[in-house]
C-alpha cells in the first residue's frame, strides 16, 4: 500500500487501539435537516475534540468546521436521492476525488445498494470510486445502506461487507446483528458499525460494546450521539466503549456521572 493511502488510514485509528470513533454527520445529504442536525455548526463544535474521525458532506465541511482543525475527515460523495424517492438506492457521485483532495480528506465515503434495483450502478460507482481515489492516495469506506424490505442478518450484510471489500473498498460501514463474527471473519478490511436510528443511551452503549467486542474496529455513530439529551457524555462514554473496552455497566455508570 502506498505511503499516502496508508498514512490517511492510520490517521482514521486510533494509534494506540486501531479503533475508531468516528463521528457521523452526513445525515442531510438526504434526510435535511434532521433532529439534532439542524444546524449542523452547533452539533458538531461541542462533540469535535472527542472525535477520532469526521463524516460529512462537503457543503457541511465547509461551512460548518473550522479549517484549523486537524480531524480526519472522511467526505460523503454519493448521493442524488432524498428521503423523498421511493427508491433511495439511485445514488450516483456527487463530489470529485480533486474536491476530496482540495479538502484534505482521509477518506471518501459511498453507499452501496446490495440486493436493491440499483445495485448495479453503486457498485461500479464504488469500483470507480476506488480507482480513482488510489490515484491520490486516498482511502473509500464504502456504507452498506439497508433497502427498507432487506433482512438485516449476517448472511445479508455479510454479503454486502465482502463485495464492497472485493471490489476495493479500504474500510466498510455496517451495521450490528445477530453472529456479526461472521461478518467480520468473512471480510478481510475493518468494519465500522453505524448506530441507525436514536436508541435509549443504553442500548447505543450495548450496541457498540457488542459489536466492538465481537471485532468491529469501532463506531461510525450519529444519531445516538447527537440526538441523545447529552450529547458530549455519550459521545465520550462511546469513546470509553471503544477504547478502553469497558463494560455496559461501566458504561452507564459513566455516562451517568458525566451527565451532570
Ligand atoms: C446515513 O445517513 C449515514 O451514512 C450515516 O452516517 C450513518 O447511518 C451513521 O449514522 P447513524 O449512527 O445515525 O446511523
Amino acid at each position: 500500500m502506498d505511503w499516502g493511502l496508508s498514512n490517511r488510514i492510520n490517521r482514521i485509528f486510533n494509534k494506540e487501539t486501531g479503533r475508531t470513533v468516528m463521528l457521523a454527520v452526513d445525515h442531510g445529504y438526504f434526510l435535511g435537516p434532521i433532529s439534532g442536525l439542524e444546524v449542523p455548526s452547533k452539533t458538531v463544535t461541542p462533540l469535535i475534540e472527542y472525535a477520532d474521525s469526521l463524516m460529512l458532506t462537503r457543503g457541511i465541511l465547509r461551512t460548518s468546521v473550522k479549517p484549523d482543525n486537524n480531524i480526519p475527515i472522511v467526505l460523503r460523495v454519493s448521493g442524488g436521492t432524498s428521503i423523498l424517492d421511493e427508491d433511495l438506492s439511485n445514488e450516483g457521485i456527487t463530489t470529485s476525488i480533486k474536491e476530496a483532495v482540495r479538502l484534505n480528506a482521509s477518506a471518501v465515503a459511498l453507499s452501496i445498494f446490495v440486493g436493491a434495483s440499483n445495485e448495479k450502478e453503486t457498485l461500479l460507482n464504488l469500483a470507480k470510486l476506488v480507482d480513482e481515489a488510489e490515484e491520490y492516495g486516498i482511502a473509500v469506506l464504502a456504507v452498506t445502506a439497508v433497502g427498507k424490505n432487506m433482512v438485516r442478518d449476517a448472511r445479508y450484510f455479510g454479503l454486502a461487507c465482502r463485495i464492497a471489500a472485493e471490489i476495493g473498498a479500504h474500510i466498510v460501514k455496517t451495521y450490528y446483528c445477530e453472529e456479526f463474527e461472521k461478518v467480520i471473519e468473512s471480510c478481510p478490511v475493518p468494519i465500522v458499525i453505524a448506530g441507525g436510528k436514536k436508541l435509549p443511551e443504553e442500548e447505543a452503549f450495548k450496541l457498540a460494546y457488542n459489536a466492538i467486542q465481537k471485532g468491529a474496529k469501532g463506531v461510525d455513530m450519529g444519531r445516538n450521539i447527537f440526538q441523545s439529551e447529552y450529547p458530549v457524555a455519550a459521545m465520550k462514554t462511546i469513546k470509553a466503549i471503544v477504547h478502553k473496552g469497558i463494560g455496559l455497566e461501566e458504561a452507564c455508570a459513566l455516562f451517568n456521572k458525566l451527565k451532570k
